[in-house]
């Protein structure tokens, strides 16, 4: 298929979801308009800057510069017959998920003069098509199709997710909508699932609920760990074997944070709620998530006794590696607990910048810098930098060597070799470590 060939589309909101879908689409040949409404943003676009940190959209839009416009006004779009909505939903003081946003781009949209889909790829609750179809028509646009396509793609590989997707999803409520959208998908090879417009946007929020349910098991296992002496590492490696279960989502840690499963979990458990179901295990499963990220409290507590006074090195801020998001990130609990705690906090981060959000914290340019006379450094984020923890230069910088390692990222006996105290998160001491040599156990070789 040539360029010309190729559907014109159109993208509202220039995030992480809008901007890599654009950028995507440019580089598979379409011409693609990206509109917000935020001046800043449409202008640095323009003049070739990403207004945040995602590997790889740099360079897809350098690439594409000559398929990509970036709008403030919304008819742009509307030229385009596939636009795809990828503004924000974030939480309502309810749980809700706010669809603001959405509604504003339904109540703009002009009257296109040909028939044009208007493409779901923000998360929202299951219904949330029906109404958008039911405003169209009451707005007189009738030939303008609706389709659910929910987005799966993750920051920090957002770019790699969005071209090998495990699978696309659509929902329309016409069978060329959906393969109007389908269509798009075609070079990706990858598995369309066509459902209802209700199951595909229930499908997002199952896999964002089943995955943070994951996560949740692994870390209350790792706390299990923690008082039976197992390893949680050990655990999960034998657990994830079984092709019934697999390896994924069972990284224990202190919790998962982010723009998507804390506001999508809440959002779906609100929206059972609301249609008088209790969601049991997901209250559960968020629970869980809440207390894992206060356990680092309990765990420096444990080493350093009252954090009054004393000074704690964060090392890690945005919620993830590759990404400079701190939207609920989990340091920013962690922070703030420390902070009530009356500790010192000091904070490195390679990307993302909290100046914003944390007030009485010191931000510091290196991880060693960030120890500098600390009493405890705890990992926060998984950032590529810290697998190679400085052991020998932070231990002289530091005033107590205590390690905190909250994604169990370094190897625990490396570490009490260079003389730490580490801690992770559902790590047991390795019992031979701590055995005289003659009641080290007989190796079993027979049931
Ligand atoms: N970030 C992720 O990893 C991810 C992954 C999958 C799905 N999602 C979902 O995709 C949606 C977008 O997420 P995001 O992280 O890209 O959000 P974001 O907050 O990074 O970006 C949303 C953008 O939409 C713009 N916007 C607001 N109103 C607009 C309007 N009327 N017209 C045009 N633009 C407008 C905002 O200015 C902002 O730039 C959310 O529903 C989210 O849950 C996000």
């Amino acid at each position: 298929m040539t360029t010309q060939e190729k559907p014109q589309i159109g993208i509202f909101g220039a995030g992480w979801v809008g901007l890599v879908t654009g950028a995507c689409f440019a580089e598979l040949g379409h011409q693609v308009v990206v509109r917000d409404v935020v001046p800043e943003r449409i202008e640095a676009l323009r003049s070739g800057r990403v207004p945040f940190h995602e590997p790889g959209v740099d360079e897809l839009l350098e690439r594409n510069r000559e398929r990509l416009t970036f709008t403030l006004d919304v008819a742009d779009v509307a030229a385009a017959p596939i636009m795809f909505v990828c503004v924000g939903t974030p939480r309502t003081y309810s749980g809700d998920a706010d669809l603001t946003a959405v509604w504003a781009v339904v109540d703009e949209l002009p009257q296109p003069d040909e028939h044009a889909i208007l493409v779901m790829k923000s998360t929202v609750p299951v219904g949330t098509g029906e109404k958008v179809r039911t405003a169209l028509d009451a707005r007189g646009l009738t030939h303008v199709g609706y389709a659910a396509n929910p987005e799966f793609l993750a920051e920090g590989s957002a770019v790699s997710d969005f071209m090998k997707p495990d699978r696309v999803v659509v929902g329309a409520y016409t069978e060329a909508d959906a393969e109007a959208v389908a269509v798009l998908y075609e070079p990706l090879d990858a598995p369309i699932v066509r459902a209802d417009v209700a199951s595909a946007e229930m499908i997002k929020l199952a896999a964002n609920a089943f995955l943070m349910t994951r996560i949740s098991f692994i870390n209350e296992i790792a706390n299990v760990c923690e008082v039976t002496g197992a390893d949680v590492e050990q655990v999960a490696e034998g657990v994830g074997l079984d092709h019934r279960l697999g390896p994924h989502f069972l990284r224990a840690g202190i919790g998962w944070g982010g723009s998507c499963f804390p506001k999508d979990g809440v959002a779906l458990k609100q929206l059972a709620s609301n249609s008088g179901y209790h969601f049991q295990l997901l209250n559960a499963v968020i629970e869980v998530n809440e207390l894992q990220k206060r356990r680092v409290v309990g765990k420096l507590e444990k080493h350093l006794g009252k954090l009054g006074g004393k000074t704690v090195a964060l090392l890690g801020l945005a919620f993830k590696p590759n990404t400079d998001d701190l939207r609920e990130a989990p340091s920013l609990v962690l922070a703030s607990r420390l902070l009530a705690e009356g500790a010192d906090v000091r904070a490195w981060d390679p990307v993302a910048d909290a100046r914003h959000l944390l007030q009485g914290v010191t931000f510091c340019d290196s991880v060693l810098d960030a120890v500098s006379g600390a009493d405890a450094a705890v990992i926060v984020t998984e950032w590529d930098e810290l697998k190679s923890f400085p052991f020998d230069d932070a231990k002289g910088a530091m005033r107590t060597a205590v390690l905190v390692d909250g994604r169990n990222l370094l190897d625990p006996e490396q570490a009490r070799e260079a003389g730490f105290v580490y801690e992770g998160i559902g790590r047991a001491a390795s019992p031979l470590a701590s055995l005289p040599e003659t009641e080290e156990p007989e190796l079993q070789t027979e049931a």
